[in-house]
């Protein structure tokens, strides 16, 4: 029998690139958050052999460059399965976006083709094939907020945190993650004026890659901890002082002052990206910022009527963008397995 599953997209809430790792990956820290925004992965085996990739959407590879493909042919030798995998992809999500569809659909892939051929793999070894197709699978093997450690593929679930009103903007640009990383590297090697001040401030305060890295880990553990220190939880979810002031966990978790490393190189070459990003602040986004190495953007809004206005005003200057949530864990995999519509 198929299985239909949701295969849902990610934002990252900061991301702090640190050095250049032997094995040509960067050392990077930053907070995963699922979103409600999805593809759908259909999956089933049929009698012969070899992996089919079917999809629409022209820019989607169906070779073994797609990483369906690659998380299927692994764990159908994981699983000594025989057949014909078959997998369907219904693109919603844009592709290269910074939003993790690719990433989302191998896992989803995952996880249908467990119940396909009704045989599990033992969590641990799902996310060490996960980490094997790429350093953003693991992560939509938890959901919900997760922290992301090591090339990003080390993943630790986060408290959970009640939903606010997320808008994202997906302008038609492409962005090759790894090209980001090389155009990261290349920046320390021409510095540009802004560079070169960075660089003074480096020498003069002592900062390196695994201070800034270090400065990430502390700004993230302090939040977490002060989601626990001298304070209640309030009925409605929401962390509250004990002298009545409350706030969202998330909008603790946004002022903490964590960016997103990518900007300082895709801002520069697509300003358009940078203007959106202002456009969201303009519009009243609590905090806004680029996902992953783009080209989404996306703003935080504290009501969806400003989410709603904020998105009518960027369809007026002809961005694509639209209203959507945070998902919790819980409420992730309840959506990963609901009936198709
Ligand atoms: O793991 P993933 O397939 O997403 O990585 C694609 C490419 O992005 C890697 O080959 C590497 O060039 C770059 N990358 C990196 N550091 C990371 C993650 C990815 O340099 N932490």
């Amino acid at each position: 029998m198929p299985e239909t599953v949701r295969s849902f997209a990610k934002i990252n809430i900061g991301l702090c690139i640190g050095r250049l790792r032997p094995d040509g990956f960067h050392e990077l820290r930053t907070v995963y958050q699922t979103i409600a925004l999805h593809d759908v992965i259909r999956v089933e085996v049929k009698r012969g052999t070899g992996i089919e990739i079917r999809c629409a959407d022209p820019r989607v590879p169906r070779d073994d460059s797609n990483t369906c493909y690659r998380m299927v042919d692994i764990a159908m030798a994981a699983l000594k399965a025989r057949g014909r995998a078959v997998v369907n992809i219904e693109k919603r999500l844009p592709v290269r976006g910074g939003l993790g569809g690719a990433s989302s659909n191998a896992v989803a892939a995952l996880v249908a083709l467990e119940r396909v051929l009704k045989k599990k793999l033992p969590g641990p070894e799902k996310l060490r094939i996960a980490a094997a197709v790429g350093s953003d699978l693991p992560l939509f093997l938890i959901g919900g907020t997760v922290l992301g450690l090591g090339r990003g593929e080390e993943v630790y679930p986060l408290p959970d945190m009640p939903a606010l009103p997320w808008v994202i903007a997906t302008p038609a640009i492409a962005i090759s993650t790894p090209q980001a990383f090389r155009d990261w590297d290349a920046r320390g090697q021409q510095p540009d004026r802004a560079d070169a001040r960075t660089a003074i401030a480096a020498k003069l305060t002592g900062s390196t890659c695994s201070d800034r890295i270090t400065e990430f880990g502390r700004a993230v553990s302090a939040w977490l901890g002060s989601q626990y220190r001298d304070r209640i939880r309030s009925s409605s979810g929401v962390l509250a002082h004990g002298k009545g002031r409350a706030e969202s966990p998330l909008l603790e978790l946004v002022h903490t002052g964590i960016e997103n490393d990518f900007e300082q190189v895709v801002f520069p070459q697509y300003p358009e990206l940078r203007e959106l990003k202002r456009v969201l602040e303009c519009a009243g986004a609590v905090y806004a910022s680029l996902s992953g190495s783009g080209s989404a953007i996306y703003g935080l809004f504290s009501s969806q009527r400003k989410a709603e206005q904020a998105v009518a005003k960027l369809r007026r200057q002809g961005t694509a963008a639209l209203v959507t949530t945070t998902l919790t864990r819980l409420e992730y995999w309840k959506q990963v397995w609901r009936q198709q519509d």
